[in-house]
């Protein structure tokens, strides 16, 4: 059964090429959503293009970069000509890219003398200044619809904390619950809400050796999907989620209320 509210819009979806983007933008796009598909990483762009099909167009952005983000608003804007939703799901670890190209990407865990503030500001940017600018610069087209919806990515380590991703990535996925719960009041009486969804644990292929005991708490007795959490992403967008505004999600199995 199709969600109400969706067909014939239009989101911006950012990090669409990772591992949760992609499924944001295969669900949307089945809901009849024209998506635009944002991301640093361009071949990731393009496996989503030639799987892609109608309504979808991609954009290679850096929405960490405050002028790269006001000309992906001028290009999405000129393309689509009105923005609906915007999906802030770009971050995640570091990994190397257009910005960062330097990255080695660290496993295991991430004590705080560890973390050098490079990386701390580095994951911040990623994390949440993409989410501020993004927000920053689409707004004025969603308040030009009449209203309109804002899903940003926080985290299961923001919402209880977590030993394995460290500090960094906590602390920044912490800011977007700030920014969610502020730009909702911010924007309530434009019919804008502002909603977080904070997921458990998603993985990017098989599980890994420090994923098990988390895994194996999951009350629901697996760990999620990138459908999962597009499910939720749908929900808040479509006009089921019209009186749900400044809530962060959590998407993880129960993870959140495990004992
Ligand atoms: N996978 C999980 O278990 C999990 C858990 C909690 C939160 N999250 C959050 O969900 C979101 C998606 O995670 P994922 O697992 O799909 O990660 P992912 O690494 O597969 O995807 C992240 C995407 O963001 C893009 N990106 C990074 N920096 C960018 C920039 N400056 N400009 C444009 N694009 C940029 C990357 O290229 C990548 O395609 C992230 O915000 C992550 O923090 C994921």
């Amino acid at each position: 059964m199709k969600l109400d509210g969706l067909a014939g819009k239009v989101a911006v979806v950012t990090g669409a090429g990772g591992v949760i983007g992609s499924g944001v933008v295969r669900r949307l796009l089945s809901e009849g959503v024209r998506v635009a598909a944002v991301d640093i990483d361009g071949a990731s762009l393009e496996r989503l293009r030639s799987a892609g099909g109608g309504g979808l167009q991609v954009f290679d952005a850096d929405v960490a970069d405050e002028q790269e983000v006001r000309q992906l608003a001028d290009q999405v804007s000129s393309a689509f000509g009105q923005v609906d939703f915007l999906v802030n799901v770009a971050g995640g670890e570091l990994k190397p890219s257009r910005r960062y190209p330097d990255v080695v990407v660290s496993r295991g865990m991430h004590p705080i003398e560890s973390i050098d503030l490079e990386t701390f500001w580095r994951t911040i940017h990623i994390n949440l200044t993409s989410a501020f600018l993004c927000c920053q610069a689409f707004v004025p087209h969603l308040k030009a619809r009449g209203g309109g919806r804002i899903v940003n990515f926080t985290s299961f380590a923001a919402r209880h904390g977590s030993i394995h991703v460290g500090a960094h990535y906590a602390a920044a996925k912490g800011g977007i619950i700030g920014l969610t719960k502020t730009l909702a009041l911010e924007l309530a009486p434009f019919q804008i809400t502002v909603n977080a969804i904070a997921p458990g644990l998603i993985p990017h292929g098989p599980i890994l050796a420090e994923q098990t005991s988390t895994a194996a708490r999951i009350p629901l007795q697996r760990v999620g999907t990138p459908e999962d959490v597009a499910s939720a992403v749908a929900v808040l967008c479509s006009s089921a989620g019209s009186y749900t505004t400044g809530m962060t999600l959590d998407v993880n199995g129960g993870l959140y209320i495990a004992p």
